[in-house]
């Protein structure tokens, strides 16, 4: 029989709302967050139609919900337009004129759009689509830097019913290539270049590689932006701003059902091919507006900051259409967090008084790294609200975060959720919910989680299982593009009509979740399931250690044997004293059975571009074998080269 997650770090540290955020807060105490969410549970359809109603429904719906598992519809009958929810619905009263997007170049230009520039930007923008003949359900490639013309052309699409598909800007040819085959692209929207780290990114020159051969791709619309040269195919390639010659501002948005899809976003997983996961409109819509809301606890004079990339779904949610939908202001940043130096965030919030920022745990332990006099040289007292997402963040980076980057004084909301889920779904409530280092806390309104054992039996407090859905919610996919089958076998075949999400966790006694990290990562070693999170903590909180991973490899007598893989804080030598050190520090932590069988430093881990590192890369250089597989989403391929001659 299977056995059960144990989980060993104990982490006893509460952080109760202050008094003075809870006072202005829309959710603004525990009890509140309990009785809405018991609420929402035993009538999830009231729940989300009262959140649905707050919304512009050109056509009202007839049933909420209709599932039919697993496959669900929401808002049946309605018909809706995102991007009128995004841009027309502010134009009335004062937002029409609010800053809907800021936005900074990564060498320096910056650039402010109001609603109303912004609503008619995607307008004239729409025009174009519409001129270049692509239509409602046609499925559109995005690939551009982060830069408002990616949410001109995200909106665009969506006011017009073209599906995009957004594709990370880092991103080889190869890459691009294989999603437009996988969705049967017949147009691509990019640019010039882009900037990282003061180069040029070839995008044009990238989509040229992709398109050669046989294609689908009848148009590609290319931005100016970083002025570099490029090849233009004639009869295939047109200029952005060329076609917006042609057009004017008129483009009224169009009814569409409330499942129309909207938009596929390929996820690579641990393994395997990329799945194409597919969202659609009054769902996505309801539930990305409804978590802004309320997570955020976004203020009308907030200037919001989600540091994601468009490229990927934080971005989709929480960079344009969660922040646009709510009305608040939402700030773009094109480039990477150390250029030219590794304050620019800090630099960033104290210039336009962030209020919010919401990031991830690679890049705050990437801060930690480069050292606090970065942090100290800013005045960061605008900033009111911290959040992160990505992966487990470890206590000590949540303590640094709080500490260092919100003076102790703003609330941080850990927020779980996936490419799939298309909605944060377990989350404090800023002013409702006390928060504990590392724990994502208590699951959103209208979420039914729950932690099971391999029978689908809920596991008791503190006992590590799987973490599932037991039913649906209106932003979850709707399916795995073109492929039903893959869909109903990869999350609602382990438990019948329970969504897997493929992760483990564990509820502690407050009922509180601590996720553990994907089950393909979780180790058995000797017959103790860890999880790899727990290990990777305790080295975190050592002090010379900036990051690390932890995976198994074959051994002989344990089954699993771990091995570790460490970045040092900078200046810290790597020595074997300090590896003896290291592995003595987590048997102290975790107990003996999780200490590492072998501990190798590393410049730098490889990483998916959200920040994800690749242990199943680690898994295959640490069983002294070559890497196979997909490395398409590897952000960084020298880091594999270095990781291969890791010893010092
Ligand atoms: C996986 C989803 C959701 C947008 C970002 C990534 C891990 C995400 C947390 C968190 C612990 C987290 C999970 C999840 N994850 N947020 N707050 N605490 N783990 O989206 O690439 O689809 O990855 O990221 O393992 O399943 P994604």
């Amino acid at each position: 029989m299977e056995k059960n997650i144990e989980s060993h770090l104990k982490e006893t540290r509460v952080f109760k709302p202050a008094r003075s955020f809870a006072a202005k807060a829309l959710v603004g105490s525990l009890q509140q967050y309990r009785r809405m969410h018991r609420d929402s549970i035993r009538q999830p359809e009231k729940f989300w139609a009262r959140e649905a109603r707050e919304l512009t429904w050109q056509k009202p719906w007839k049933k909420v919900l209709e599932w039919k598992p697993p496959f669900a519809k929401w808002f049946v009958g309605g018909k809706l337009n995102l991007a009128e929810n995004c841009l027309d619905r502010h134009l009335q009263g004062p937002r029409r004129n609010k800053a809907a997007i800021i936005w900074e170049g990564e060498p320096g230009e910056k650039r402010v759009l109001t609603y109303q520039q912004l609503h008619r930007d995607v307008c004239r923008f729409a025009n174009v689509l519409k001129r270049n003949k692509i239509r409602k359900g046609d499925r559109v490639i995005i690939y551009l830097p982060t830069i408002p013309e990616a949410a001109i052309a995200m909106l665009a699409c969506a006011r017009i019913g073209a599906v995009h598909s957004v594709v990370f800007g880092g991103f080889s040819a190869d890459s691009i290539r294989d999603r437009i085959a996988d969705c049967g692209a017949t147009a691509v929207i990019t640019a010039d270049g882009g900037y990282r780290r003061g180069a040029i990114v070839p995008l044009k020159h990238n989509v040229d590689e992709a398109l050669k051969g046989e294609t689908t791709i009848k148009r590609v619309i290319v931005f100016r932006r970083a002025g570099n040269d490029v090849h233009i195919e004639q009869g295939r390639d047109v200029w952005w701003h060329r076609e917006l010659e042609y057009v004017d501002a008129h483009c009224p948005p169009v009814a569409l059902a409330s499942e129309h899809p909207l938009y596929i976003l390929y996820t690579s997983g641990s393994t395997g091919k990329p799945k194409g996961i597919l969202h659609t409109t009054g769902g996505y819509l309801v539930g990305i507006h409804s978590t802004s809301k309320y997570v955020f606890d976004l203020r009308e004079d907030d200037i919001y900051w989600c540091t994601a990339d468009v490229g990927w779904v934080t971005g989709h949610s929480y960079v344009v259409y969660g922040p646009l939908a709510a009305g608040a202001t939402t700030l773009m940043y094109e480039g990477a967090p150390n250029w030219p130096e590794p304050d620019r965030f800090w630099r960033i919030i104290e210039e336009y008084a962030v209020s919010i920022l919401y990031t991830a745990p690679t890049a705050i332990r990437a801060f930690i790294r480069w050292g606090d006099q970065w942090v100290k040289k800013h005045d960061l007292s605008s900033l009111r609200l911290l959040g992160t997402v990505g992966e487990p963040i470890n206590p000590e980076a949540w303590m640094w975060y709080r500490k260092t980057i919100g003076g102790g004084r703003c609330p941080i909301v850990d927020t779980w959720w996936q490419t799939e889920t298309g909605a944060i779904m377990i989350t404090p409530l800023p002013g409702a919910i006390p928060t504990k280092p590392g724990s994502a806390t208590l699951p959103f309104f209208g979420v039914d989680a729950a932690v099971v054992d391999a029978k689908g039996k809920e596991v008791p407090p503190n006992v590590g299982g799987k973490l599932i859905i037991r039913r649906p919610w209106p932003a979850m996919l709707r399916s795995i593009y073109g492929d039903k089958p893959r869909y109903k076998k990869q999350y609602w075949s382990e438990f019948k009509n329970n969504y897997f999400t493929g992760d483990g966790a564990r509820r502690d006694k407050d009922g509180y979740f601590w996720i553990v990290g994907r089950i393909d990562d979780v180790l058995n070693v000797a017959g103790h399931r860890l999880g790899t999170s727990e290990i990777e903590s305790a080295l975190v909180s050592h002090p010379q250690v900036a990051e690390a991973a932890a995976v198994g490899r074959p051994d002989e007598l344990k089954g699993q044997g771990v091995v570790v893989f460490v970045t040092l804080k900078s200046g810290v030598k790597p020595t074997p004293s300090l590896k003896e050190e290291l592995r003595r520090h987590v048997g102290q932590h975790i107990g003996a059975i999780a200490k590492p069988d072998e501990v190798r430093f590393a410049e730098a881990l490889p990483k998916t571009r959200s920040g994800k590192i690749m242990r199943r890369l680690l898994k295959e250089i640490a069983s002294g074998k070559t890497v196979t597989g997909d490395t398409t989403t590897l952000e960084d391929f020298s880091v594999l080269a270095k990781l291969g001659s890791a010893e010092e």
